[in-house]
């Protein structure tokens, strides 16, 4: 194995090598009603040098009774000193154990977790309508030691033989399948799963309830099952379709069979992030495995997809082969990220989920493009940069960096150096430096100079790019990217960041078009045109992490093009980045509309998303009663000629997208665009849905919920919590409450906020409840004035994670009065487990600010 303490140094969280796990046999009863748990655990341990304690990590365990056993059968008593600071135990024995083989055997009892980490509670109303518990795990990314004493760290890879005491009539399931239950005599049964592969404690989980599991499916030679709340068996067959495809076109992507012996996808009602990929026993929140495919829209089915692709990318990237620590975490998410729109977009072509992946791809470039930003790779000492590390820069940047290295490289290039890593790590773990390797003998390219460059450096470049020498020298050039600020404007002077640009750019002249590969040294390239060009995308598929800025007549010429030459990823990109140059301040804000002026005629849904994602931005920004009427129209001028030509009736051969579209169409002009035709209709398609939801396309009923909310009062408010309650499908339930948030009446904003926290809101959802809030156009400081006033009981009661991720809200409150209050409150308020998310949440706010500055007068 590789050595564990590479990278300790004195790093006060890591744990020693002097003492190695190989197996645990972990026995665990947990009590739902009563909040608790008891556990015992035998680890078999390899003693390498000479020691008289063993030191693992425990959190919150009262530990009682501990001995070590030697290999001839003596048990030597070991004395308990827990270490709560550092989440660790250490186990000491009044002799030196010799190098040799142990076994550390540790009882323990524990509480169940309030915030859905460890050993948790979900909570669920059956179909009776009677309160239902059921016990689960999350463990990733340092939560294992709240469940059982553990060597919690990835690089320890053990085998795990994992025992249940659970309720005679409960549902249980872990990583293995199930090879024994037997009763033990008071009304509860002993579940005993086979023993794991060897796999990282983070990965191990069980869950256990009065749950309903579906009968089992084959796929790569494993059945797959759903377990879910009862009464859902419905909603699974589509998780099931996607899950048994993915299982196939993942072993065949790899070259490896799946590495578990069987799949459970598990739908949980309390669960802190969307999902996770325990081997074997998969959990997800509802919304995103058990959907109707009927009645759920194109992206919400498309969220179910993706995220079953990304989990069971990890069966093997992850959890076969993991990182060696968490600073190498974007070696997992990155890569399940990248593997999940493969995967969707085999599943699914029509989707085009490489065009929809522009819009993660613009994430990650607008909190690349801040001075806070960090590298992908990013050292971690604490559990609380290991929580941080879970982010849009690992997630986002991190896949479209790989997305820019494979179609750069080639995808079965690429392919290759994935295989040859996989299997060379198998059972093992590694750092970013192992893929590097990989890719470079399968490619002969040069990756890892290209690659370290964006991984192990934060930013990006524009690239610039210019036709001289009478169109027949095509220049580009590169620096760094930034935002406009109010303490400074746009990337610092004395910047001099550069990466090698792995550069595709497709150039057109005289009839003839043409793609070409190369790569932007830091002093730029000159590329010599046998024929003149008249247009060049210098980002073509919009598969580079970069933006572009053209010379200006080379833009003209290629919006002159677009329709015709430009795939829908390139016309994103040209919108995207005119969009960024606002925020840098290289372009006013009226140009910008111009610009839009120019894509009334686009028909393809990410593209229109980009455009109204900006129509969004500006319309926050126009603020006098006077001007905003004017603007209206001006939206519904900007969107007439696409609606005109799409109407709002779909019609049966359309595809999936269209039907978006119209969706996307509908709720702007209902919301952003206040028009009042389309605010009637919306009420009319609502009350159509009520009285049969198959009569209506989903698109359109989702889109009917966002405009009557923008424009509703308290009845719609009251009918909107009555749907929610009453909703047959998780996506259902998810419109209505987020709709909540989207009443422009302050009493019912107040609403909203309470119900985030009496409960009546899940606290899986709160939080996201309230970053919704916080972006109100007119409400924003009131949701403010709220989360500032409750900001202990937010802390208190919301999973860790979602603080930093709720915060994200408050770049938004760019008004100046309450942007100050916002700075001021993080004066002396720290969020430990995000600081990095929050700064960067903070810069953004200066940037809007600016903009807010520059552009009003303008508009
Ligand atoms: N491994 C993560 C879940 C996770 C994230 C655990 C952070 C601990 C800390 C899982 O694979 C994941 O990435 N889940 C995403 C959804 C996914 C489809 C992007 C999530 O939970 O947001
Ligand atoms: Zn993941």
């Amino acid at each position: 194995m590789p050595d564990p303490t590479s990278s300790i140094t004195d790093n006060p969280y890591r744990l020693g090598s002097d003492v190695i796990p190989s197996h645990y046999d972990l026995t665990i009863a947990p009590d739902a009603e009563a909040g608790t748990f008891t556990g015992s655990v035998v680890i078999d341990v390899e003693v390498v040098s000479p020691t008289g304690e063993l030191v693992c990590n425990a959190a919150d365990l009262d530990i009682t009774e501990a001995v070590v056993a030697t290999a001839d059968g003596t048990t030597l008593p070991a004395t308990v000193t827990p270490h709560p600071d550092t989440e660790r135990v250490t186990f000491a024995v009044a002799t030196t154990l010799q190098p040799g083989r142990y076994q550390l055997q540790v009882t323990f009892a524990g509480r169940l977790d309030d915030r859905l980490r460890g050993v948790y509670r979900s909570t669920f109303t059956d179909p009776q309508g009677a309160e239902q518990h059921l016990v689960v795990t999350q463990f990733e990314a340092t939560d294992a030691r709240r469940a059982f004493p553990c060597w919690d760290e990835p690089a320890f890879k053990a085998t795990f033989a994992i025992t249940l005491v659970v309720p005679e009539d409960h549902v249980a399931v872990s990583n293995a399948s199930q090879i024994s239950r037997t009763p033990a005599g008071d009304g509860r049964d002993e579940v005993c799963f086979a023993t794991t592969m060897k796999m990282s404690t983070y990965l191990v989980a069980f869950v256990a309830g009065p749950l309903e599991v579906t009968e089992p499916v084959e796929a790569n030679g494993v059945p797959v099952r759903v377990v879910h709340p009862p009464g859902k068996s419905h909603l699974t067959p589509y998780a099931i379709e996607v899950a048994t495809f993915c299982l196939d076109w993942f072993a065949a992507y790899y070259d490896i069979d799946y590495p578990g012996d069987k799949l459970d996808l598990v739908a949980i009602p309390d669960f802190a992030f969307g999902a996770m990929e325990n081997l074997g026993c998969v959990t997800f929140r509802e919304v995103l495995l058990l959907v109707d495919p009927n009645e759920a829209t194109q992206p919400e089915l498309q969220n179910v997809t993706d995220v079953i692709a990304h989990e069971l990318a990890h069966m093997w990237f992850g959890d076969l082969v993991t990182m060696d620590w968490w600073e190498g975490i974007w070696l997992n998410e990155a890569f399940a990220t990248f593997m999940e729109m493969a995967a969707t977009d085999a599943f699914r072509p029509d989707w085009d989920r490489w065009t929809s992946f522009g819009v993660a791809r613009t994430a990650a470039l607008d909190v690349d493009a801040l001075r806070c930003t960090r590298p992908v790779e990013f050292p971690v000492i604490s559990p609380d940069d290991a929580e941080a590390m879970f982010d849009i820069l690992t997630y986002e940047k991190g896949a479209a960096v790989l997305r820019m290295l494979e179609q750069w490289l080639g995808p079965d290039a690429f392919r290759a150096g994935i295989r040859h890593y996989l299997s060379d790590h198998a059972y093992a773990n590694t750092t970013t430096s192992d893929l590097f390797d990989a890719l470079e003998s399968s490619t002969g390219q040069p990756v890892r100079r290209i690659a370290e460059s964006w991984i192990h450096q934060g930013g990006y470049p524009l690239v610039t790019v210019d036709l001289v020498n009478e169109g027949r020298t095509l220049r580009f050039g590169q620096q760094p990217f930034g935002f406009a600020g109010d303490r400074g404007d746009g990337a610092p002077v004395d910047d001099s960041r550069s990466w090698p640009v792995p550069l595709i750019f497709t150039q057109g002249g005289g009839g003839v078009v043409s793609v070409e590969r190369n790569l932007i040294e830091p002093d730029g390239l000159d590329v010599q045109l046998v024929e003149p060009a008249e247009w060049v995308v210098a980002n073509t598929e919009g598969t580079g992490f970069y933006r572009v800025a053209y010379a200006p007549d080379l833009l003209s010429a290629l919006i002159t093009h677009a329709r015709s030459e430009l795939s829908p990823i390139e016309r994103y990109g040209i919108v995207d980045d005119a969009w960024a140059s606002v925020l840098a301040d290289r372009l006013d804000v009226v140009s910008m509309l111009d610009l839009l002026g120019q894509f009334t005629a686009e028909r393809d849904v990410t593209v229109w998303q980009r455009i109204v994602g900006v129509l969004g931005s500006v319309n926050h920004l126009v603020e006098p009663a006077d001007a905003r009427q004017s603007w209206e129209l001006e939206v519904g001028r900007l969107l007439a000629d696409a609606t005109g030509h799409l109407g709002w009736e779909h019609t049966a051969d359309e595809s999936d997208r269209t039907r978006h579209l119209r969706g996307v169409l509908f709720s702007t002009l209902g919301t952003i665009g206040a028009d009042p035709n389309v605010r009637v209709m919306a009420h009319d398609i609502h009350d159509r849905v009520l009285a049969d939801p198959s009569r209506v396309d989903p698109s359109m009923a989702a889109a009917a919920v966002a405009v009557i909310a923008a424009a509703g009062g308290q009845a719609d408010f009251d009918a909107f919590v009555t749907r929610m309650s009453a909703a047959t499908t998780p996506q259902d339930e998810m419109r209505y409450l987020n709709a909540l948030a989207d009443f422009d009446h302050p009493v019912l904003m107040d609403r909203v906020l309470d119900m985030c926290l009496d409960g009546t809101v899940r606290t899986q959802n709160a939080p996201y409840l309230m970053r919704r809030c916080l972006a109100h156009r007119t409400l924003g400081d009131r949701a403010w004035s709220f989360v500032s006033t409750h900001w202990q009981a937010i802390n208190d009661r919301f999973p860790s994670n979602s603080i930093a991720r709720m915060l994200a809200g408050v770049a938004q409150l760019d008004r100046p009065e309450t942007a100050s209050l916002v700075f001021a409150f993080f004066e002396t308020t720290e969020v430990p487990q995000g600081d990095q998310i929050l700064a960067q949440h903070l810069e953004r706010l200066e940037v809007n600010l600016a903009l807010r500055n520059r552009a009003t007068g303008q508009l």
